[in-house]
């Protein structure tokens, strides 16, 4: 009913003093808010400085020299001889190739199928002759499939423990530390003899309850450069099998050890054959030089068809809440690549070709040391394999490379070979004679 007159003026008047009393009351609220507000203690300040990450903290070092000679040997990313980051001439194809296509739609949680199944057979040969057995994603690179593999042990695999390597990348215990899985360590590498410790192995492998999780590097062991030989993988691999123990393969480094992509999952093949059901992370990062594209795939070997395509539902549970699906971008390429007959030929000639590069880069390191007369010997450096040499430099010697040399690696002592050039070596050869003297 419409008012007029004296009573309408009388409503608005009622109106508009609710309206003022209600922006006191608000005014008051916020007044006594922010008063609570400074009178508790700000929401973070409890929060610790986390410390320096291990590796990517050398960086930080490195940038903040300011020496023109300056060295950084910390990250394990490839360089050619100039010490200029590569991009692969088949990568730079296969962008042109995908150049202004519609790729910009979300893909499935599992990620790209084609790129899935190439990597898989990349990886399995023809070791794996039925691959409908096999489960497997794209993941978020190397980091993010064993982020999976964790996951999915924390899950489906509740009482076993992981086995990590002594020594290994950093980052695997903090995986499995953030998963809430169990660790334990098995001894890996022998200081005394810069070698594989066989026997440690052997012993920690029998000794773990059955059931175990190991995680094992499928080639260019980091930081250590030792693999076992194909005889002792053959050994390894029964023994786990005889005790019952799920090998998972962390393979960031396909054809990066010997140049050779077949010769590098050489391992897992050897498992298959012996008729492990297995888990496999695999990384485009190091073989194609695609680091920021976080491009991988995680896959686990099955009994069954069935099986397989159950554990796949459950992997893809594992990834929809911790990132929905991976990205498009490097799937494509690398399908492109390993699709294209040609193209995938050109890729494994510039794998060799880094490989090798490495490799005469550790020959010519350890020349340079033995020229100079160092009293030691250098001979680790070149049987060690893949991207890193552990150099066995002690923490101490490492500190003064960085302060006296302006050369920079992580403390213990492994150097990126990837940094080393026909520019630098000279230099990295005669400050590492002085420290080691
Ligand atoms: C043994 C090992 N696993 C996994 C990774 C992870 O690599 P990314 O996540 O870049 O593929 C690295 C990288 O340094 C590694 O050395």
């Amino acid at each position: 009913m419409a008012m007029a007159g004296p009573l309408a003026a009388a409503a608005a008047a009622r109106s508009l003093a609710a309206a003022s009393s209600a922006l006191a009351a608000g005014a008051r609220a916020f007044a006594s808010s922010s008063a609570a507000a400074a009178a508790r203690k700000s929401w973070f300040s409890d929060v610790g400085m986390a410390p320096r990450d291990p590796i990517l903290g050398v960086t930080e070092k490195f940038l903040a020299d300011t020496s023109p000679d300056k060295i950084n040997l910390g990250v394990g990313a490839y360089r050619d001889d100039s010490g200029k980051p590569v991009v692969l001439d088949c990568v730079r194809e296969a962008e042109r190739r995908i150049a202004g296509k519609d790729f910009m739609e979300y893909l499935p949680i599992g990620g790209l199928r084609d790129f899935v199944t190439e990597s898989v057979k990349l990886a399995y040969g023809d070791a794996c002759p039925d691959l409908s057995n096999v489960a497997a994603v794209q993941s978020l690179s190397g980091t993010g499939s064993c982020r999976l593999m964790a996951e999915f042990q924390r899950r489906f695999m509740p009482h076993s423990t992981v086995y990590i390597p002594v020594p290994t990348w950093s980052n695997h215990h903090s995986i499995w530390r953030d998963a809430g899985v169990p660790q334990s360590t098995y001894r890996y590498y022998k200081p005394e003899t810069k070698g594989l410790d066989f026997e440690g192995l052997m012993e920690d492998v029998k000794a773990a309850p059955s059931g175990s999780l190991f995680l094992l590097h499928a080639c260019a062991h980091n930081p250590t450069g030792v693999d076992p030989t194909p005889e002792q993988w053959a050994a390894i691999s029964k023994l786990m099998a005889e005790r019952g123990h799920f090998p998972f393969f962390d393979m960031a480094y396909q054809g990066f050890a010997s140049g050779d992509c077949d010769k590098d999952s050489g391992a897992i093949r050897t498992f298959l054959r012996d008729g492990h059901r297995l888990g496999v992370s695999q990384s485009y990062a190091k073989n194609m030089g695609m680091y920021g594209q976080r491009i991988g795939a995680f896959s686990i070997v099955c009994d069954s068809k069935d099986e397989a395509a159950r554990v796949e539902s459950q992997m893809k549970l594992v990834a929809r809440p911790m990132y929905s699906n991976p990205p498009l971008h490097g799937a494509l390429m690398v399908k492109t690549i390993l699709r294209d007959p040609q193209l995938k030929a050109q890729w494994f000639a510039e794998v060799r070709g880094m490989a090798e590069r490495i490799i005469s880069m550790r020959a010519l390191l350890r020349r340079n040391l033995e020229q100079l007369g160092s009293q030691h010997s250098w001979k680790h450096i070149t049987d060690q394999i893949g991207m890193f040499a552990y150099s066995g430099m002690t923490p101490e010697m490492v500190d003064t490379l960085a302060a006296k040399h302006s050369i920079y690696m992580t403390r213990n002592g492994r150097i990126s070979m990837a940094g080393v050039n026909t520019k630098n070596v000279a230099r990295l050869a005669s400050a590492m004679h002085e420290v080691t003297k």
